[in-house]
C-alpha cells in the first residue's frame, strides 16, 4: 500500500515511517516538505503522494507553548488536520489522525474508553479535539481518530530524556507522583498502526496506548531500574512543585476495546514496552545523555 506519514521527522513519525517501509511504499513528509497550515499545499501533497492511507502525526506538541500560543496551536492541530482531511476527501484516502489523552479532563476515576466524552483542560487538548472534529466534518467515515498517550521513543525530547538530563546534572531527580497515565512506546504504537493498515481498520475512533496505569514517578523509577541506574536518587513530589500555566489531566489512563474487538490487537503492558525500549536503543540513548 502507498502510505503517507505526516510529521515523519517527529518522534512517532520517524519510528512509524521506518517500520512501515518493510511492507509499504511510504511517503514520509514533514514541515520541510510542506506546511499543513497551508490548505493548497496540503491538498497538493496528499494528491501527489498517491497514498491510499494517510497517517497524520504532524502536530504542535509543545503543551506549555500551546497554552500561551493558542492560535498557533489551533492553526496546526485544528485547521492543519482539517487541511489534511480535505486533501484525503479529494483523493479518497483513509485518514488515521493521531490524537491524545489530553482531550480528557482526567477526572473520570477509571480508564478512558472510546465512548467517553472529551473535556480538554488545556489549549493543546482543545486544539487536538477541534482537529478531530474538523477532520470528521471533512471526511466522515473515512476518518479514524487514533488517540494515544505519554509517548516516548528513540528520537526527540520526551519525559525519559528529560529525566536523564536532570540525572546528568547529578542532582536528586524530583518527579510528580500525582499524575497518572499510560506510557506508550512509539514503536509499540507504530506496530499497532501497521496492524490497523493491514486489517483495513475503519472505526471512527480507537484508543491505542500501552495497557496499565502508572504515576510519572513510577515510570521514572522503572526507567532507571531498567538502565541499572538505581543509584540515582528519585524524589516523589506533588504537581504543585512545578508551577505551570497548563492544567493537565490528573489521571488520563487510556483503555478501550475497539482494537481487541476488531481482532487487531491492542498494545502491550507499559512495563513490557519500556523494557523493550531500554533494550532497543534506550540504553544507548541513556549513555549518550549521561556521557558514559
Ligand atoms: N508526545 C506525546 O506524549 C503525545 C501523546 C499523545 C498524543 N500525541 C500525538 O502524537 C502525534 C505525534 O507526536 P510526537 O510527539 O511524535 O510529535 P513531534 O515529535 O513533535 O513531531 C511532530 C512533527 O510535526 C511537525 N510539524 C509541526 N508543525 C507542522 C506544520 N505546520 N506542518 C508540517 N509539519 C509540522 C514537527 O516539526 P517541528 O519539530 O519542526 O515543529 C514535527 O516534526 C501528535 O499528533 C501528538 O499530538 C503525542
Amino acid at each position: 500500500m502507498r502510505v503517507m506519514v505526516t510529521g515523519a521527522a517527529g518522534m512517532l513519525g520517524a519510528d512509524l515511517s521506518a517500520l512501515l517501509r518493510s511492507g509499504h511504499t511510504v511517503v514520509a513528509v514533514d514541515i520541510a516538505d510542506f506546511d499543513i497550515t497551508d490548505p493548497v499545499a496540503s491538498a497538493a501533497a496528499v494528491r501527489d503522494s498517491g497514498a491510499q492511507a494517510v497517517i497524520h502525526c504532524a502536530a504542535f506538541t509543545d503543551v506549555e507553548k500551546a497554552e500561551t500560543h493558542g492560535e498557533a496551536a489551533l492553526a496546526v492541530n485544528a485547521r492543519g488536520s482539517r487541511n489534511i482531511a480535505a486533501g484525503c476527501r479529494k483523493t479518497g484516502a483513509r485518514l488515521y489522525l493521531i490524537s491524545t489523552d489530553f482531550v480528557f479532563d482526567g477526572l473520570k476515576g477509571s480508564p478512558y474508553v472510546e465512548s467517553d466524552r472529551p473535556n480538554p483542560l488545556s489549549q493543546y487538548g482543545r486544539s487536538k479535539l477541534e482537529g478531530e472534529q474538523l477532520a470528521r466534518r471533512e471526511l466522515g467515515e473515512k476518518l479514524s481518530v487514533v488517540r494515544t498517550a505519554w509517548l516516548y521513543g528513540g528520537s526527540g525530547e520526551n519525559f525519559l530524556t528529560k529525566l536523564l538530563r536532570f540525572a546528568a546534572r547529578g542532582n536528586t531527580v524530583r518527579v510528580v507522583d500525582d499524575q497518572y497515565g499510560s506510557p506508550t512506546w512509539t514503536v509499540a504504537l507504530a506496530e499497532c498502526l501497521a496492524r490497523m493498515l493491514k486489517a483495513g481498520a475503519a472505526s471512527p475512533l480507537y484508543h491505542a496506548a500501552c495497557t496499565g496505569r502508572c504515576a510519572r514517578f513510577e515510570m521514572a523509577r522503572e526507567w532507571f531500574r531498567l538502565l541499572d541506574l538505581d543509584s540515582i536518587e528519585l524524589e516523589p513530589v506533588g504537581s504543585d512543585t512545578f508551577p505551570s500555566a497548563v492544567s493537565r489531566p490528573v489521571d488520563s489512563t487510556m483503555a478501550g476495546d475497539a482494537l481487541e474487538r476488531e481482532g487487531i490487537g491492542g498494545l502491550p503492558p507499559w512495563r513490557e514496552a519500556l523494557g523493550r525500549f531500554a533494550n532497543n536503543g534506550g540504553k544507548e540513548l541513556a549513555k549518550q545523555i549521561l556521557g558514559g
